[in-house]
């Protein structure tokens, strides 16, 4: 009966902890991909919304208050900043946590 219990118990465990899905980006389940001609159009111009693309995952940043009309400190939304991000800003790809993620940039 005591064995049972403790069965149950870890069963459970087992269960919850595969449940409990990350605060950041990892395990991206969207579907959504985008080639580089479609993500240039998320330039957050015209009213178009801006995404960024890092690491092979397109971000949305037309809400973040530092993409005004997808643009952030000269850069431009609607392209692949990977190489920016790492090498020229000062804080690196942390900044990218909490941003709503799109989809999948692909070739
Ligand atoms: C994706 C490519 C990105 C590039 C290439 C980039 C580049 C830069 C650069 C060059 C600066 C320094 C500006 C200066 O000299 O004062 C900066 C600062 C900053 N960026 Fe970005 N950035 C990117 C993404 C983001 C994102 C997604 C956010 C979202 C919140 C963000 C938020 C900030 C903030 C708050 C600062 C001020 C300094 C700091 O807090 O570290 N950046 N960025």
């Amino acid at each position: 009966m005591k064995r049972a219990f403790l069965l149950c118990f870890a069963l459970i465990l087992i269960l919850f902890s595969g449940c409990s899905s990350s605060t950041n980006n990892e395990n991206i389940k969207i579907d959504k991909t985008f080639t580089i001609d479609e993500l240039s159009t998320y330039n957050g111009k015209n009213g178009n919304s801006a995404y960024i693309s890092v690491d092979g995952i397109v971000y949305d940043v037309t809400n973040v208050s530092q993409w005004k009309n997808g643009m952030h400190n000269g850069f431009e939304a609607g392209k692949d900043l990977t190489d920016e991000i790492k090498t020229i800003s000062p804080h690196g790809i942390s900044k990218l946590k909490g941003i709503p993620v799109v989809g999948k940039l692909v070739e």
